[in-house]
């Protein structure tokens, strides 16, 4: 994918007036990148809420803790974000994040990527980590590109029970 053109953005800490934006992006980025989707996919919709309700219903959880949130924000208005949370040993994980598709290949997912890195480092941690999905190739490209190497691959395994009727 070529670059687009090149963009002035900051990365700041995230702030309660920006989750309304978060959601919103959340909304808007991440169509074909998240297993509720593949489930909906596979099996329609579980409890009649949508993969997109399900994720911001996640996101919502993440943005219950915004000292772990930071944005992107360009000309006043927030266009990415961010999340990243201190685990066992020494150990930083990545969670979700994402850019506004507007926005997108203009090296706000990197510059997002690049902060948590070094927000790991100030901490002094020894380790941080990053899982996506196989063929999310924008995020593996953006991961591959700060310096994660591929561990393992894990594979998603899913069954519904006798309870479940598919909606149509
Ligand atoms: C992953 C994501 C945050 C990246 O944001 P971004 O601002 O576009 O990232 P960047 O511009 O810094 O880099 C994107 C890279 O992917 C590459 N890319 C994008 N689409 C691609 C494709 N289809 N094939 C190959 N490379 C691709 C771009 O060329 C760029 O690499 P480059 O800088 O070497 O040219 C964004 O795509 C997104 O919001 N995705 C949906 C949510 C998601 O999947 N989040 C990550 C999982 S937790």
């Amino acid at each position: 994918m070529k670059r687009k053109k090149s963009l002035e953005f900051i990365l700041r800490p995230a702030r309660e007036g920006d989750v309304n934006a978060i959601l919103e992006i959340t909304l808007r980025a991440w169509k074909g990148f998240t297993v509720w989707e593949r489930y909906e996919e596979r099996y329609g919709k579980i409890c009649n809420i949508t993969w997109e309700e399900k994720k911001k219903n996640e996101i919502m959880q993440m943005c219950k803790n915004l000292d772990n949130v930071i944005v992107a924000e360009s000309a006043g208005k927030v266009i990415g974000y961010a999340s990243f949370y201190d685990v066992a040993f020494k150990t930083g994980e990545i969670g979700s994040n994402a850019v506004d598709p507007e926005f997108q290949g203009m090296g706000v997912g990197t510059a997002l990527i690049e902060r948590m890195i070094e927000i790991f480092k100030e901490k002094g941690l020894y380790l941080v980590r990053v899982s996506t999905l196989e063929d999310d190739i924008p995020a593996r490209r953006v991961y591959e590109k700060n310096g994660f190497e591929k561990i393992v691959k894990s594979v998603h395994y899913a069954q519904v029970l006798s309870g479940f009727k598919r909606s149509v």
